[in-house]
């Protein structure tokens, strides 16, 4: 019936770590500290995404991509300084990937995030609501 087939329908891919190691969420969430960001893979564009953990600790409906909005370095997150910072020119952006510092104008973009069976999925269209 259509009902089951919604239920275990997973949208997106899931997300694996930086090594290509699929992540569950219960085993992320294991010690995660609210406000960390956890660097994840899944999607071609962008290669790597920040997800963006919660209270609770609990992971958001949204994550943080790393292609710089100037000419598209990819961007580290930092933590101590809590930024994400291009190499290239030097561009800095907050913790939710607004822009602190240029030559970048634009933030950062935006992949959805299903949380779904302890899997993570990554959907690469902007989230419905943008938390900025
Ligand atoms: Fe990031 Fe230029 S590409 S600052």
């Amino acid at each position: 019936p259509l009902n089951s087939r919604c239920k275990d329908y997973l949208p997106g891919v899931q997300a694996t770590d930086v090594k290509g190691q699929p992540v569950a969420v219960d085993q992320l969430l294991t010690g995660a500290q609210p406000g960390s960001r956890i660097a994840v893979k899944g999607l071609a564009d962008p290669a790597i995404g920040y997800l963006v953990v919660t209270d609770g600790p609990k992971i958001a409906e949204y994550a943080i991509g790393t292609t710089c909005t100037h000419l598209g370095c990819t961007v580290a997150w930092k933590p101590e300084q809590k930024r994400f910072v291009c190499p290239c020119h030097g561009s800095q952006y907050d913790d939710q990937g607004r822009v602190v510092q240029g030559p970048a104008r634009r933030p950062l973009g935006l992949l959805t995030v299903v949380v779904k069976q302890n899997q993570v999925r990554l959907v690469s269209r902007t989230p419905a609501i943008d938390p900025r």
